[in-house]
């Protein structure tokens, strides 16, 4: 068999690791082999990729081989140096730092697709001046840098270097879409003349696109944005699988790109919301909830303590834990299983709600309750949940918000209306486990908080837990 070959069935079995791979990371219980799977076939497929191109064959001192490999050493060093920054950064990320994480490797692999366009559109200059560039190219280099800078602003937005709210000025996305037009004709025109010039035009056109699309997207959508980013970085790579003529980069980017649409829409749909919604409404502008804890109306919040937490539990049969954003936040997951064990240990009944957008990206929670070693057997979705809450006790509510409002089934005013959410207020008593009356991502106040069955504990979610689990200790 030849390198050729050999190295084309690697290639093959990459493909297929990455399938197998997906397959794993749609259920909790086996996304981390998925992920172990499809980074063995991703080492795989570049150790491949390095025999394939090194040692061209060299004869009279002119490389025959026809993908010769140049700067063996300075590439070994790019790898080492990615290792040094990569992997120490994501060991340590800290659970609710994962967006801002995906965003940024997000944007450095668009960042890639486009400089590889670039490197082969000045290779083709250079070499075959009277060549057309082909479509692929310039695709590369539009989607790669809006990705990148797309990217940039996400994580700045997401790690609070700038204002996470949406930013928005009058005509913005006419101004867009004028810039969006104008790069197109760049494109078209850059096919019939090639010019390098009118290149370097359409690169700076796409990082400037690439910032003003993101900026009037509010920091809690911005997971659905980096989605939809990382379906562009897919597709740019795929253009650059062409341009190499490398059949698993145009496999894998496209796999990227379709899984991405498809969660893009998933989360979309999740939050009862439509993509264009997300993309162009500046979600997140107005906050419309007082943040009081008496309304107008005469009607208050009723609050508690820790302790009246560990009798409403100790004397529930059962219990249905809806966590959200604010328990990533107060890291309280390991505290929280370890006070759903204790109840239980008393005959009571447990069950984790999972709402699919609770958090601030797809998954959060069922990775952060694994992490705690929650059994997943605990865990169950919204449709279930909900018929659970019927009957159940008490619904613990820890850190969550928008994701149990009523406001999404019956105010139709609500920029929340559609979405659907769990039905906390079903319960016999619910508690919510906040810091203060702050609004969820939404912004708009919670009818819930106000109802005569709802008790607030005010405080950090990790350190209302613990208060509440020497409670449970102490009762027993
Ligand atoms: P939110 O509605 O955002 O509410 C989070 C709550 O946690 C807030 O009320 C906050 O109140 C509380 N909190 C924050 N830190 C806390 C701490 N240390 N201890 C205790 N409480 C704390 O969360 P949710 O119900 O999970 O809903 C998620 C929202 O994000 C939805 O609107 C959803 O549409 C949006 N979103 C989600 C995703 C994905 S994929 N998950 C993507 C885009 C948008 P205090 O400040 O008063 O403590």
């Amino acid at each position: 068999m030849s390198r050729g070959t050999l190295i084309d069935l690697i290639y093959l079995v990459s493909a297929t690791t990455f399938l197998v791979a997906l397959k794993g990371l749609g259920s909790p219980k086996h996304a981390r082999a998925g992920n172990m799977i499809a980074a063995s076939g991703m080492l795989l497929a570049v150790v491949a990729t390095f025999f394939r191109y090194v040692g061209g064959r060299t004869v009279n001192n002119v490389n025959v081989g026809s993908h010769p490999l140049h700067h063996v050493l300075l590439i070994l060093l790019g790898i080492f140096i990615g290792a040094i920054v990569a992997v120490p950064v994501a060991r340590f990320v800290k659970m609710t730092a994962m967006p801002q994480l995906v965003a940024i490797f997000n944007g450095v692999g668009g960042g890639a697709a486009c400089l590889v366009s670039i490197t082969e559109f000045i290779h083709i200059k250079s070499t075959h001046p009277a060549t057309y560039v082909t479509l692929e190219v310039l695709l590369g280099v539009l989607i790669g840098t809006v990705s990148f800078a797309g990217s940039a602003i996400a994580f700045a937005k997401l790690q609070e270097l700038m204002t996470g709210r949406p930013v928005t000025y009058p005509g913005q996305q006419v101004i867009n879409g004028i810039i969006g037009a104008v790069a197109l004709v760049l494109i078209v025109t850059i096919l019939v003349n090639g010019s390098t010039v009118l290149l370097w035009v359409l690169l700076a056109l796409a990082f400037v696109l690439g910032i003003a699309f993101v900026l009037p997207i509010g920091g809690a959508d911005v997971p659905v944005l980096i989605s939809l980013l990382n379906a562009f970085t897919g597709l740019a790579v795929a253009a650059s699988g062409f341009t190499l003529g490398s059949n698993l980069l145009i496999i894998a980017g496209t796999l990227v790109g379709a899984s991405g649409i498809l969660l893009t829409r998933m989360m979309s749909a999740a939050m009862g919301r439509s993509l264009s919604n997300v993309l162009f409404s500046a979600f997140g502008s107005n906050i419309t909830a007082s943040g009081a804890t008496e309304r107008e109306d005469g009607r208050s919040v009723r609050s508690g303590s820790a302790e009246d937490i560990a009798v409403l539990l100790s004397y529930a049969s059962r219990v249905v834990i809806i966590p959200g954003y604010g328990l990533a936040v107060a890291q309280g997951q390991h505290v929280l299983r370890e006070l759903a064990e204790m109840i239980e240990a008393k005959g009571i009944e447990v069950f984790y709600a999972i709402h699919p957008v609770a958090g601030r990206m797809p998954g959060h929670m069922n990775v952060l309750l694994a992490e705690a070693n929650v059994p997943y057997e605990q865990l169950i979705e919204m449709d279930e949940a909900n018929s659970e809450l019927q009957t159940a006790d008490v619904a613990l509510v820890v850190g969550a918000n928008d994701t149990v409002n009523p406001a999404a089934m019956d105010d139709k005013s609500s920029p929340i209306y559609g979405m659907p959410i769990i039905r906390a207020d079903l319960a016999e008593n619910v508690i919510f486990l906040k810091r203060s009356m702050r609004p969820g991502f939404a912004g708009i106040e919670n009818e819930l908080l106000y109802n005569p069955k709802t008790l607030l504990v005010f405080g950090d979610a990790k350190d209302t837990l613990t208060k509440v689990v020497a409670g449970v200790k102490a009762m027993a």
